[in-house]
């Protein structure tokens, strides 16, 4: 079975990956690329861990090892934030949060704005993490989905994109229905159109 959820919602999940906020703070602890630090949180792999670890600790123990979730694009090269050996990295990073917060809601691995062998090395990386794993992988089609959950690589899948032009994707997908077309001259704007304005597939619109 296909579980779909939005990419685009992080809700409590602690987004360390693309370019939020995040990606500055957290990457810059955790890739060699930008981490030059010479104290308790740079050099080594640990080292350069130790803040995200200690983050999802300080939130963990606030609101909840299960309502606390984290989101990573292991192989993302946006901004030159990149890593000279991700694999090592996040296997370590997985294998602590394996062993120090098994119960977090979840670990959500994106490959937007990554190298293009991120989608292999990341379904090799869910061995590392003993919890729920999605993926969101770009471009994806629902079949090839359908392919990742059956072969075992995530519990699942996130989608992004025709989240934003399919408000009603787990009904479409479900029933194996077309899909709305995308406006990517809409995405990355502030105003309703492009957000709230895509049809159901029975042609009625969100805000009727
Ligand atoms: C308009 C738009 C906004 C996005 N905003 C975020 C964001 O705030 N944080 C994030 O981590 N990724 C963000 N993304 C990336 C998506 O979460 C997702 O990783 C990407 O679109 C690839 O998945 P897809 O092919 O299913 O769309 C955004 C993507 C788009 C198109």
């Amino acid at each position: 079975m296909l579980h779909v959820i939005s990419a685009m919602n992080s809700n409590s999940c602690c987004n360390v990956a693309n370019l939020c906020l995040c990606l500055s703070e957290f990457g810059r602890f955790l890739r060699d690329s930008a981490n030059k630090r010479q104290d308790a949180y740079g050099g080594t792999i640990e080292k350069r861990c130790r803040f995200v670890l200690e983050t999802i600790a300080a939130i963990s123990a606030t609101i909840g090892e299960h309502r606390t979730a984290i989101r990573f694009s292991p192989f993302g090269i946006f901004q030159s934030m990149d890593d000279t050996n991700p694999v090592a990295l996040y296997s370590y990073l997985f294998q602590q949060l394996s062993q120090i917060h098994p119960n977090l809601a979840y670990v959500h691995l994106t490959d937007f704005g990554s190298t293009p062998e991120a989608g292999e090395l990341m379904g090799q990386l869910r061995k590392e993490w003993s919890g729920k794993y999605i993926l969101n992988l770009s471009e994806l089609t629902p079949a090839q989905a359908i392919q990742h959950i059956e072969n075992d690589r995530a519990d699942l899948i996130a989608f992004g994109r025709h989240f934003i032009a399919n408000p009603d994707l787990p009904h479409r997908l479900k029933n194996n229905l077309p899909l709305n077309e995308q406006d990517v001259s809409t995405f990355y704007t502030h105003d309703a159109a492009g957000y709230i304005d895509y049809s159901f597939y029975n042609g009625r619109h969100e805000s009727e």
